[in-house]
C-alpha cells in the first residue's frame, strides 16, 4: 500500500466524457492506496458511467445535486472543499475546463471547485481538435495561472476514431501524479547524525555500579524524529529499557562512559552533527574489583576518577560544517550554567531542562525545555510530550544544519 496516499482526503470530480469509465479504475487504485475518496459527478457524467459503479468503488455515495430532492439533505460545497486535501477532476471535459476558467458555477462540481481551499489537479479528456482549439488551450493556461495543476492528456486513439492528443492520461499515471503531489522529500535525507542517550553505568565490582536515573526517553525520541525526517542515525545508548525500531536508526549499546566515548569519537567525524543527550557519569571508580566487595564493619570509600567529557571531546574535533548539540540538566542558575557549558564544549546550541520545572527531566514522559544559543539568546518552550519536544529540537537542528 502506498503510504503517501494513506488517509489523504481526495475529491474526485467526474465530468461528461467517454473517459469517465477510466475514473472507475482511478478510484479503485486510490482507495486501494489508502486514500479516502468522495466523488462528485456532473449530471452528464451519469450518462457515461453509473453512480452505482462509482459509489461502490469509492465506498461512499456519489454527489451530484446541491441537495437531495427527496429529503432536502444539503451537499455543502464549502464543507467538501474544506474536507479535501486534493481535488482531482478526472476526466475534465472541455466544457467543465471552460467553466472553471471563467468562474461559472452551475453544478456541484463547479461550486466545489470555486470554494475549494485545497490544490486542484485536472486531467483533461476530449477529442484532439477540441483539445487543440485556442479557446481550450487558453482555458488550460488560465487554470495553470490559478495554481491548478494539469495532468497532460496522452496522444493515441480517441473515442472518435481519430488519433491525436486528448485522451485522458491512464489511471496509473494519474495516481502517480497524485502521489508526486503528496510526496514531500524528507528534509534530512542524506544527512547522518550521532545521538547519545540514556545513562552510563560505571562498574564497581561484578554486581554493583554507579549510575543515574536517566531513562533514555528523550534521546530515543530525538533519534526517532531525526530518522522520520530522513536522516541516518547512529544511536549510542547506555543501558535503557527502550527499543528503537526505525530502519534509519543503527543502535550501539554501551555501558560505561569510556565505551560511549570510544564509539562517539569513531562515529562523529563522518556525521553532519551530534546530539549529546546521554546523562554521562562524570566519574568512575578508579579501580574495579574483579570479585564482589564483601561487607565489613568499617567504612568503605570508593575513589572516583573523572570520565572524559564526550561532548567537549567532540567539540575539540568539530569541523566547520558540523553541528554539535548538548543538553544541560540544571537545578539552579540554569541559563548561566548552560551558557557556560555551551562555550566550554564548543556547542552550537544547548537544550536546557530544569529539574525545578514540574514534569521535566528524568523518567517523565513530558519535558519542558529552553534552547540557548551562542549569542546568549534563548527560546523557551511549554511542557510537552517528549515526542513533541523532540520535534522542536529537530526543527532547530534542521534550521542550524549546514548544507
Ligand atoms: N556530557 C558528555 N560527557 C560527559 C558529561 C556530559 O558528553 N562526561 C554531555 C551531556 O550529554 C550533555 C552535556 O555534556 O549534552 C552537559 O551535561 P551535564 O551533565 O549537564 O554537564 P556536565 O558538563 O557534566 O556538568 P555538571 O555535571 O557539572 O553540571
Amino acid at each position: 500500500m502506498s503510504s503517501v496516499l494513506k488517509d489523504k482526503h481526495i475529491i474526485i470530480g467526474i465530468t461528461g466524457s467517454i473517459a469517465a469509465y477510466k475514473a472507475a479504475i482511478l478510484i479503485r487504485l486510490l482507495v486501494k492506496s489508502g486514500a479516502e475518496v468522495k466523488v462528485i459527478m456532473t449530471p452528464m457524467a451519469k450518462q457515461f458511467i453509473t453512480p452505482l459503479t462509482i459509489a461502490t468503488l469509492a465506498k461512499s455515495p456519489i454527489l451530484v445535486d446541491f441537495y437531495n430532492p427527496e429529503n432536502g439533505d444539503w451537499n455543502s460545497h464549502v464543507d467538501l472543499g474544506m474536507w479535501a486535501d486534493l481535488y482531482l477532476i478526472a476526466p475534465a471535459s472541455a466544457n467543465t475546463i471552460g467553466k472553471m476558467a471563467n468562474g461559472i458555477a452551475d453544478n456541484l462540481l463547479l461550486t466545489t471547485y470555486l470554494s475549494a481551499k485545497c490544490p486542484v489537479l485536472v486531467a483533461p479528456a476530449m477529442d484532439l481538435d477540441m483539445y487543440a482549439h485556442p479557446a481550450n488551450l487558453k482555458n488550460l493556461e488560465t487554470l495553470k495561472s490559478y495554481g491548478n495543476r494539469i495532468v497532460e492528456p496522452a496522444s493515441g486513439e480517441l473515442a472518435s476514431g481519430l488519433i491525436g492528443k486528448g485522451r485522458m492520461e491512464e489511471p496509473e499515471n494519474i495516481v502517480k501524479a497524485v502521489e508526486d503531489f503528496f510526496f514531500q522529500p524528507a528534509e534530512l535525507s542524506g544527512k547522518h547524525f550521532l545521538v547519545t542517550a540514556g545513562p552510563t553505568f560505571e562498574p564497581i565490582d561484578p554486581v554493583r555500579f554507579i549510575g543515574n536515573w536517566s531513562s533514555g526517553k528523550m534521546g530515543y525520541a530525538i533519534a526517532e524524529e531525526l530518522a522520520k525526517r530522513g536522516a541516518k542515525v547512529s544511536l549510542v545508548s547506555g543501558p535503557t529499557n527502550i527499543s528503537s525500531t526505525h530502519p534509519n536508526i543503527t543502535k550501539t549499546d554501551v555501558v560505561s562512559a569510556e565505551e560511549m566515548y570510544q564509539k562517539c569519537i569513531d562515529i562523529y567525524p563522518n556525521t553532519h552533527g551530534a546530539v549529546m543527550c546521554a546523562a554521562v557519569a562524570d566519574y568512575r571508580p578508579d579501580s574495579y574489583s574483579n570479585v564482589k566487595i564483601k561487607r565489613k564493619s568499617n567504612d568503605l570509600s570508593i575513589n572516583l576518577t573523572p570520565n572524559k567529557d564526550i561532548a567537549a571531546e567532540l567539540g575539540k574535533i568539530k569541523k566547520q560544517e558540523q553541528l554539535l548539540v548538548g543538553f544541560a540538566l540544571e537545578t539552579n542558575d540554569e541559563v548561566q550554567n548552560s551558557a557556560k557549558k555551551l562555550q566550554s564544549k564548543n556547542l552550537d546550541f544547548i537544550v536546557l531542562n530544569s529539574l525545578r520545572d514540574k514534569g521535566a527531566g528524568f523518567n517523565h514522559d513530558t519535558n519542558k525545555i529552553s534552547i540557548i544559543f551562542k549569542d546568549g539568546k534563548a527560546e523557551h518552550f511549554d511542557l510537552k510530550s517528549k515526542a513533541n519536544v523532540a520535534k522542536d529540537i529537530v526543527d532547530q537542528i534542521v534550521r542550524s544544519t549546514k548544507s
